[in-house]
């Protein structure tokens, strides 16, 4: 029977069965293709979408645009600044109110509880566009990007390093035991020990049933055979305090040239979400290094050289979020 996701929210990926994200996964997959033969058949023809953005975006916001207005719907964006929600009306009635009007809500900001309570009042599927706990359609066009490369998700390692405990770490953890991948989150134990130890519990149980492994550790032993490294940056929006701090604790997983040697594969991939401090060309990398802190988690030099997929992974996130609107609010 042919899967049917319209109506349904995109929260975190716990939501979703195996055949579920491997549908969003073809779906991305077609929609990438027909976008490259130039194919036209919009599916989201009179549809209105809300973009709620609490924190900044570059890639995220861009995708949930071009998407929808690839697919023929309109889309309205609201910054943290310029709605009532949260200040003067309550998220419940934020909710009620923006269901009126849009097909869709898409909303990027802190608490995860925050898109859970926009879904069970907004009567219109919620798109979570990163929370401080999920980043969910990061890890779609992640596995998109995997499934170019390798034919395949199941079986394949992929070793996470640097703050497991956030919403990169808990995701790609999901998302690996949903399809019986091999996840190393490799860390200080420090950090390790402040992870949701009952989403860890859900996920050991999730792998188990779909033949994936789950490891959180802080030995470097664990990148040996890997098929992918992934990164992260150390300190993630609105833990900008704690950068000096997470620069000494994570200095050690910076990613080089040594760690992807460490893997013993000549072919391993380097992944990041991004963005990324990789060189000393943005402002906080330059402000940080004047004060004798180097925050880059990886090096330009493997950002940049032959194993890096990053950018083929940040195409992707639209077509993967095109996937999700299509599939839940499209034709
Ligand atoms: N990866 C990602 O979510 O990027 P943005 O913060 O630019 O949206
Ligand atoms: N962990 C990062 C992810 C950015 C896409 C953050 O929350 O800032």
């Amino acid at each position: 029977m042919a899967l049917n996701l319209k109506g349904r929210s995109f929260l975190t990926l716990e939501d979703f069965t195996p055949g579920e994200i491997r549908y969003l996964l073809d779906l991305g997959h077609d929609l990438k293709a027909k976008r490259r033969a130039g194919v036209c058949d919009p599916a989201l023809k009179g549809k209105h979408i809300v973009l709620l953005f609490e924190k900044t975006s570059t890639r995220t916001r861009c995708s949930f645009e071009v998407a929808a207005t690839q697919e023929g719907a309109h889309v309205t964006y609201l910054d943290a600044g310029s709605s009532q929600m949260g200040k003067k009306e309550s998220l419940e009635d934020s909710a009620k109110v923006l269901g009126r009007f849009f097909d869709g809500i898409e909303y990027r900001g802190f608490g995860q509880d925050i898109v859970e309570e926009l879904a069970a009042h907004a009567g219109v599927p919620v798109f979570n566009g990163l929370t401080n706990e999920f980043h969910p359609t990061q890890i779609l066009a992640d596995f998109l990007t995997i499934r170019e490369h390798f034919g395949k998700l199941e079986g394949i390692k992929l070793v996470y390093l640097g703050d497991a405990r956030f919403n990169m770490g808990n995701s790609l953890m999901v998302g690996c035991a949903k399809m019986g991948m091999h996840f190393v989150g490799l860390g200080p134990q420090e950090l390790a020990k402040q992870m949701d130890q009952e989403l860890i519990k859900r996920v050991f149980a999730e792998a188990r049933k779909n033949g994936g492994l789950i490891e959180i550790t802080d030995d470097m032993g664990s990148l040996k055979g890997a098929d992918m490294i992934y990164g992260d940056i150390w300190a993630s929006m609105g833990e900008e305090d704690l950068i000096p701090k997470r620069a000494e604790l994570l200095s050690p997983y910076r990613v080089t040239e040594d760690t992807l040697k460490a893997t013993g594969n000549p072919d391993i991939l380097y992944m990041h979400c991004l963005p990324s401090f990789h060189d000393f060309e943005t402002k906080l990398a330059k402000e940080w290094k004047d004060k004798g802190v180097d925050i880059r988690e990886v090096t330009d030099e493997v950002f940049r050289g032959p194993h890096s997929v990053v950018f083929d992974e940040a195409e992707n996130r639209m077509h993967s979020i095109k996937a999700v609107l299509v599939a839940t609010i499209g034709k």
